[in-house]
């Protein structure tokens, strides 16, 4: 079986190939970053036009990667949300034509049911199989979430927490972008955090009065702006030098901080109902972070539990995450009637 996906919620457009074992055959990914950069955030209208320019020509290209002719398609798993309501449109429409045109199924897969399965995909080979049962951490632009995902047909993911506010991506590109660093943010502060001191600059952990498991960035990001401009750090960009990399750091480690804070207090009560799973997945654009790869791979390994984190490749967008969410959640079943299939800019988990 070869599986096409198709990616186009956000200012990434993605073809991939896969097979039945969910071997990533192609997976190609025509990112938009220079278009959106003067603009310091992703516009949609540039985004929806861009899409429409790349994804038919990539789609010949992932065919002719992965060897194949169109009527070699087997199935077609696509993102209809959520995302900004113009691109994922260009995708839907993509799906409905070639799905209608080839007569095969065409399978609707919500975008973070993406990232939740991508940690098992593997650069060459057969993906490794998903556990029954295991938590999945999608930290992204525009989303902070634990899930927990429980076997059936199709599996169940059922949302243990989420962001109150902003998401750790879109915190990271926002204080980038008032420190003068290029968007998007996260792999920018990244890169100056590596020179930097975490410790200079501490910052106060979120917490909520109830025992909610909830993550609060906004907070994160008010502090930071406020401390950029007391270093005088504001639109300077590199020219912050030592300052700059210690507020990157500080910074970087507060994020860390807040996801590991949340992570403990659900272990804790998990091992109080005996119900600590085996494998947590870690996902989402913000997972191709070192520093957060590092600390949640330590964390898991002192409590026994694998940690499976994303080839960087399939952190932030793409399509192959997607094709593979079609086959191992949503079970290669088709939508009842493709052509009426809609596609929605708000989603929850599931309910594709
Ligand atoms: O998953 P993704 O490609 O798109 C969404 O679905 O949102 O995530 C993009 C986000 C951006 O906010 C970007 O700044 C962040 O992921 N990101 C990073 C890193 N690489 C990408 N954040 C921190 N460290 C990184 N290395
Ligand atoms: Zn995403």
């Amino acid at each position: 079986m070869r599986l096409l996906g198709i990616e186009t919620s956000c200012d990434e457009t993605s073809v991939a190939m896969i097979d039945e074992r969910g071997r990533v055959l192609a997976n190609l990914i025509a990112s938009q970053i220079e278009r959106h950069r003067p603009f310091g955030g992703v516009v949609p209208e540039i985004a929806s036009r861009e899409h429409l320019a790349h994804l038919m020509p990539l789609i010949e290209e992932a065919l002719a990667a992965a060897g194949l002719e169109r009527k070699g398609i087997d199935a077609i798993a696509v993102t209809v949300g959520p995302g900004l309501i113009g691109a994922l449109l260009v995708g839907v429409a993509a799906a409905q034509g070639l799905a209608w045109g080839l007569d095969v199924p065409m399978i609707p897969v919500n975008h973070l049911e993406g990232h939740i399965v991508s940690p098992w995909l593997q650069l060459e080979g057969d993906a490794l199989p998903l556990p029954p049962r295991f938590l999945s951490l999608v930290v992204s632009g525009g989303h902070s979430s634990i899930y927990e995902v429980l076997d059936g047909d199709p599996p169940e993911a059922r949302m243990i927490n989420r962001t109150r506010d902003d998401a750790a991506g879109e915190v990271f590109d926002k204080v980038a972008k008032f420190v003068g660093l290029p968007y998007p943010g996260g792999p920018n502060v990244e890169r100056v955090a590596r020179d930097g001191d975490d410790a200079r600059f501490p910052f106060q952990l979120a917490q909520f009065k109830d025992e909610t498991l909830d993550f609060s960035f906004s907070g994160l990001k008010a502090s930071a702006i406020r401390l950029a401009r007391q270093e005088k750090l504001a639109g300077r960009g590199e020219e912050g030098g030592a300052a700059l990399a210690d507020f990157c750091a500080s910074f970087q480690r507060a994020i860390g901080d807040q996801i590991l804070d949340r992570l403990e207090r659900l272990y804790r009560q998990l091992r109080a109902e005996s119900r600590v799973p085996a494998e947590l997945g870690l996902a989402g654009g913000v997972a191709a972070n070192g520093m957060l790869r590092r600390r949640v791979s330590a964390w898991c390994e002192e409590r026994g539990i694998t940690p499976r984190l994303p080839e960087k490749r399939f952190c932030t967008d793409n399509a192959a995450m997607i094709a593979f969410a079609g086959l191992r959640l949503r079970g290669g079943k088709s939508a009842a009637d493709p052509r009426r299939q809609k596609a929605a800019s708000r989603m929850a988990v599931g309910a594709v």
